[in-house]
């Protein structure tokens, strides 16, 4: 059965005279993993920050259910890290946490039990005994998660947890996302798709503080994915002046040239590519590669953003 967790109605944020999010209304359903996506500007941190308690909405309401009534007060349920964490160098990974673990109210033995636990699962238990200023982005950011998940929140809510991190730092992170995701309801900001792809089932696009798009990665996928040709010719005139030419065959919808490369929307990707190979063909043009396939969810979310 799935359960809502957390129901958001018309939260609106307004800094001044300007509005930055703009009445959203989404859902949140328990055992999921939710990306929050949106370029640079969009209102993800504002959002998020609303969420998590630390910035007071201007309008609208944000109600946690657990088991399926609403908290008063939804803060010990969450567990936050925000974009850009701050930790003390001087202190070690365990003196952090154990810090962490007594400001969410934890008895001194429960703290000492979630701080040996959580080190293990985010993979610091050696480093856990050194100070933190000597931590590479991505152990910093695992130990912001550990601290995040210290009191085993109900809601783990993440402002682009790996956007700053270089691709091992990443992998860690996600993988250790998706082992997280099997217990807790996650939600995640982030302007990286691929990550978005990998590790959610639900998404909520938005761009100037408005939802741009909602619903189920599946749904997402079939509603809006696309029959697309990729092709790529060889960097000779005439290949060129031929894609140039087959973009403008009837068959194709839409198309998008650059140097040998094409990105074509059809209407049906067999038929188009098998009369794209004859013709190619005929005129003796070399083919680099022709990929038939769906537009991605990167296609879609620059088609929203640019909107
Ligand atoms: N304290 C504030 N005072 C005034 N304007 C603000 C404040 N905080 C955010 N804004 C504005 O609100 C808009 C949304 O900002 P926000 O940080 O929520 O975007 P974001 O989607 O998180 O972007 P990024 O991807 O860069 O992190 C921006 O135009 C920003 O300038
Ligand atoms: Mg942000």
């Amino acid at each position: 059965m799935t359960r809502t967790l957390l129901q958001v109605r018309e939260l609106s944020k307004r800094f001044k005279e300007r509005e930055v999010v703009k009445g959203i209304s989404f859902n949140i359903t328990e055992g999921s993993c939710a990306a929050l996506l949106g370029p640079n500007g969009a209102g993800k941190t504002t959002t998020i920050s609303m969420l998590a308690g630390l910035l007071q909405p201007s309008g609208g309401s944000i109600e946690l259910l657990v088991n399926g009534s609403p908290t008063t007060d939804r803060r010990p349920y969450i567990g936050f890290l925000p974009q850009m964490p701050v930790f003390y160098p001087w202190m070690t990974g365990v003196e952090f946490l154990l810090y962490a673990g007594e400001l969410a109210g934890l008895t001194s033995r429960e703290v000492k039990s979630e701080t040996g636990e959580w080190l293990e699962a985010v993979g610091l238990r050696e480093a856990g005994k050194r100070r933190i200023g000597s931590y590479s982005g991505g152990m910093k950011q695992r130990l912001g998660l550990a601290q995040a998940l210290i009191h085993r929140p109900k809601l783990l809510i993440l402002d682009e947890p790996v956007s700053a991190l270089d691709p091992t730092g990443r992998k860690d992170v996600l993988t250790l996302l998706q082992r997280i995701r099997r217990e807790t309801t996650v939600l995640f900001s982030t302007h990286v798709l691929h990550d978005a792809e990998e590790i959610c089932d639900e998404i909520i696009m938005i761009r100037n503080g408005d939802i741009a798009l909602q619903g189920s990665l599946d749904h997402v996928r079939r509603t809006y994915s696309e029959p697309v040709i990729r092709l790529e010719v060889g960097g000779d005139e005439a290949s060129r002046s031929w894609l140039t030419a087959a973009c403008g065959k009837d068959f194709v919808i839409h198309s998008e040239v650059s140097g040998g490369r094409a990105k074509m929307k059809v209407a049906n990707v067999e038929q188009a590519s098998r009369a794209l190979m004859a013709d190619a063909v005929s005129h003796r043009i070399m083919i680099r590669s022709l990929e038939a396939g769906h537009s991605t969810l990167e296609d879609l979310f620059l088609k929203v953003v640019q909107a």
